[in-house]
């Protein structure tokens, strides 16, 4: 599937632990997950994906191509995404990030997430440091 290499690439290029080809066909197929891409003419220039759970959801993953970033498209295609999570009756969003991640922590803050909880020690780095992540939620109701 053609997206599908193309958000591993856009995804690869933006995470330390690239998740591959296969991973997300998986991810684009399965009826839990919620995926929204971004378009500039043919191409996929971003890519934002939840998982569902009954009336929750989880981020997975959001990356913008690095030469499109810094224009406020994230924030719009996590507005979207939002709201076609409340449309499938979602009322409570989380996510994790790593707390050093100023632009993510940025775009979600001034989205309305919340921090709910610190996990110590929760990434590596490619240095084989540990990095902490923040527990963030939004109430969609
Ligand atoms: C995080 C990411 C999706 C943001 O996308 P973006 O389209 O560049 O972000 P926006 O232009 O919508 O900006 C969002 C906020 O981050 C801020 N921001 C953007 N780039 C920034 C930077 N390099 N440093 C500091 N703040 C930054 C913006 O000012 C804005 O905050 P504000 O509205 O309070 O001013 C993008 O940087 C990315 O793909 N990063 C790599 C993948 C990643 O880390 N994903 C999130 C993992 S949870």
């Amino acid at each position: 599937m053609r997206d599908a290499h193309r958000l591993a690439v856009l995804h690869g290029t933006s995470f330390h632990r690239g998740w591959s080809d296969n991973e997300f066909e998986q991810l684009l197929e399965e009826r839990d997950t919620l995926t929204h891409r971004l378009r500039v003419a043919r191409d996929i220039i971003g890519f934002i994906i939840s998982r569902v759970a009954a009336d929750e959801a989880e981020i997975l993953s959001v990356a913008i191509d690095s030469a499109w970033r810094g224009k406020g498209l994230s924030r719009n295609l996590l507005r979207i995404h939002l709201g076609h999570l409340a449309g499938r009756g979602v009322r409570t969003v989380f996510l994790e990030v790593e707390e050093n991640n100023v632009a993510a922590v940025r775009l979600y803050r001034g989205s309305g997430f919340r921090v709910v909880g610190r996990r110590e020690q929760y990434y590596r780095d490619p240095n084989g440091e540990h990095l902490n992540a923040l527990v963030m939620q939004r109430d969609l109701s």
